[in-house]
C-alpha cells in the first residue's frame, strides 16, 4: 500500500491539520517529518478543538501510531506540555507516539539566538521568525559540532556535551550582543533536560527502522507536512523561509522513507493567500478586502497569534509548488471565507519589469518587483458552511474552484467549507468538476 502525503502549497496555515485528521481514518501510521514547534495545526471534531504544534494530527485517532522522525526539531518542554494537555482528554500519547532518537533538540541557546538574530536584522530584511529557535537548531544540525539529538539526552555523555557547547555559545552570544546576552547556566540546563529526557524516554526510538518495517509490511502510512512549499529552505522564497524542506521534496529526507515509494501527494491551498512574517507577497491586499478576509477567516497565527497578511489566490505560485511537490490532487480550503465578496480576483501571471511571465521567479529581488496580473471572477454571495456535497454549492463557487484546477493543472479532491471535520466535500474518484458543471447546466 503506497504512502499518502499532505503538503501545504502556499506559505503555511492552509488548514492541513483538518485534512490529515480526515485521512487518518484507516491509517496505521501518521508521520511528522520536518519543522518543529513553529507549526500550528488545529483539528476540530464537534465541540472539541485540538491545537497541536509538535504532535502529529493523527494522535486523536486511537489505533494509529504517530512518528516524529529525524527531520523534525523537537523542543522538549513544548512537546511535554502538549502531551500533558492531551492525557486528561483520554489520549494516551505514550502508547500512540514514537520520537526519533535522531531528531535534533531545540536547546535554550537556540531560542536566545533566534531572538538575537531577529533583533540584529531590521526592516524589510527581517524574516520575522516564530522565535521558536528553529533556524539556529537546524543551523547547528548542519554545522554538526554543537548539535544535540534527542537520543543524546538519555546518554551518560550528555552533561559534558552541554558544558562544552555552553562554553562556546556563551562566547558567541556575548560577542553578538556586545556583552548583554542572557547567561546560560550549564548545570541548570543539564538538570532540566535530563529530566525531560527521562520523561520522553518511553517514546524515544529508532523511527527510521519502524517506518521501513512498516513499508515492508505494506502498512497504510500518512505523511503530514508542516508549513508550506513556499517556505521550503531550498525551493521557497529564500531567505524568507523556514529552515526545513517544507515542500514535497522533504518527505524522504525528513522521514527516511524511500522517495519512489510515495505515490499520492495531496496539496492543500486556501481559496486566497496568507503569509506570516516578512518577505515578498505579490498578491497582498493592504486594504479593506484584506481585512475582511482576515476577519472572516480568523487569520491570526496558531503559534504566535500574529495577524496574517492576506491577499488574492496566486495561481503562478501554486502552479509552481504543485509541480515542485509532485501533487496528484489538491484540497481547496476556506471556500466559506469568500462568500460575501462581489468579485474575486486570481493572479494568473506576473509583470516583471514590463514583461509578462508565467513562472515563479527564483530570485527574491525579482519576486519583490513582480506585479500580479489578475483575472476576475463573480462571487457566489451565499453561505456555504452547510454544504456537504457539490450539489449544495452555488455554481459560481464550483466554477471558481474549477478555474483554479485549470490554472494549477491538477484535480480537486476535497473542498473545505468550515473548520469542522464534517464541513468537507469529497469529490469522489471518477467525478470531475468539469463534468459536474456540464451536468448542472
Ligand atoms: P521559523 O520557522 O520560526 O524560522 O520562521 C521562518 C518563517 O516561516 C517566518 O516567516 C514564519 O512566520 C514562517 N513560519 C514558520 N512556521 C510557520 C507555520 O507553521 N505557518 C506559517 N508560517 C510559518
Amino acid at each position: 500500500m503506497p504512502g499518502q502525503c499532505v503538503i501545504g502549497l502556499q506559505w503555511g496555515d492552509e488548514a492541513k491539520g483538518k485534512l490529515v485528521d480526515i485521512l487518518t481514518e484507516g491509517k496505521d501510521l501518521v508521520v511528522r517529518y520536518q519543522g518543529g514547534a513553529n507549526a500550528g495545526h488545529t483539528v476540530v471534531i464537534g465541540d472539541e478543538v485540538y491545537k497541536l504544534h509538535h504532535i502529529p494530527s493523527g494522535i486523536i485517532n486511537s489505533g494509529v501510531l504517530n512518528l516524529i522522525t529525524p527531520g523534525v526539531v523537537i523542543n522538549p518542554p513544548t512537546i511535554l506540555e502538549e502531551i500533558e494537555s492531551l492525557l486528561p482528554r483520554g489520549i494516551d500519547v505514550f502508547k500512540r507516539m514514537k520520537l526519533s532518537q535522531r531528531a535534533h533538540v531545540v536547546m535554550p541557546w537556540h531560542t536566545l539566538e533566534d531572538r538575537m538574530w531577529n533583533q540584529l536584522v531590521s526592516g524589510e530584511d527581517n524574516i520575522g521568525t516564530t522565535l521558536r529557535g528553529i533556524g539556529p537548531c537546524y543551523a547547528d544540525k548542519v554545522g554538526r559540532s554543537f548539535a544535540i539529538r534527542l537520543g543524546d539526552l538519555i546518554q551518560p555523555s550528555f552533561p559534558d556535551r552541554v558544558r562544552e557547547i555552553v562554553r562556546v555559545k556563551t562566547k558567541i552570544l556575548a560577542a553578538a550582543s556586545g556583552g548583554e546576552a542572557e547567561t546560560l547556566d550549564a548545570e541548570k540546563i543539564i538538570t532540566e533536560y535530563t529530566d525531560y529526557g527521562e520523561r520522553l524516554r518511553p517514546m524515544i526510538d529508532d523511527t527510521t527502522r519502524i517506518l521501513l518495517d512498516a513499508v515492508d509490511a505494506d502498512k497504510n502510512i500518512l505523511f503530514e507536512g508542516a508549513q508550506g512549499s513556499l517556505l521550503d529552505i531550498d525551493h521557497g522564497t529564500f531567505p524568507f523561509v523556514t529552515s526545513s524542506n517544507a515542500s514535497g521534496t522533504g518527505i524522504s529526507t525528513g522521514s527516511g522513507v524511500p522517495g519512489n515509494w510515495i505515490k499520492t501527494i495531496i496539496g492543500v491551498c486556501k481559496t486566497y493567500a496568507t503569509r506570516v512574517g516578512g518577505g515578498p507577497f505579490p498578491t497582498e491586499l493592504n486594504n479593506e478586502t484584506g481585512q475582511h478576509i482576515r476577519d472572516l477567516g480568523n487569520e491570526y497565527g496558531t503559534t504566535t497569534g500574529r495577524p496574517r497578511r492576506c491577499g488574492w489566490f496566486d495561481a503562478v505560485a501554486v502552479r509552481y509548488t504543485a509541480r515542485l511537490s509532485g501533487i496528484t490532487s489538491f484540497t481547496l480550503t476556506m471556500l466559506d471565507v469568500l462568500c460575501e465578496l462581489d468579485e474575486i480576483e486570481v493572479c494568473v501571471a506576473y509583470d516583471l519589469d514590463g514583461k509578462e511571465i508565467d513562472y515563479f521567479p527564483g530570485n527574491i529581488d525579482e519576486l519583490k518587483r513582480v506585479k500580479p496580473i489578475y483575472k476576475k471572477f463573480p462571487g457566489w454571495k451565499q453561505d456555504v458552511t452547510g454544504a456537504r456535497s457539490l450539489d449544495d454549492l452555488p455554481t459560481a463557487a464550483i466554477e471558481y474552484a474549477h478555474e483554479l484546477e485549470k490554472l494549477i493543472g491538477r484535480p480537486i479532491e476535497f473542498i473545505s467549507v468550515g473548520p469542522d471535520r464534517a464541513q468537507t466535500i469529497h469529490v469522489e474518484e471518477g467525478t470531475t468538476l468539469k463534468d459536474y458543471l456540464k451536468g448542472r447546466s
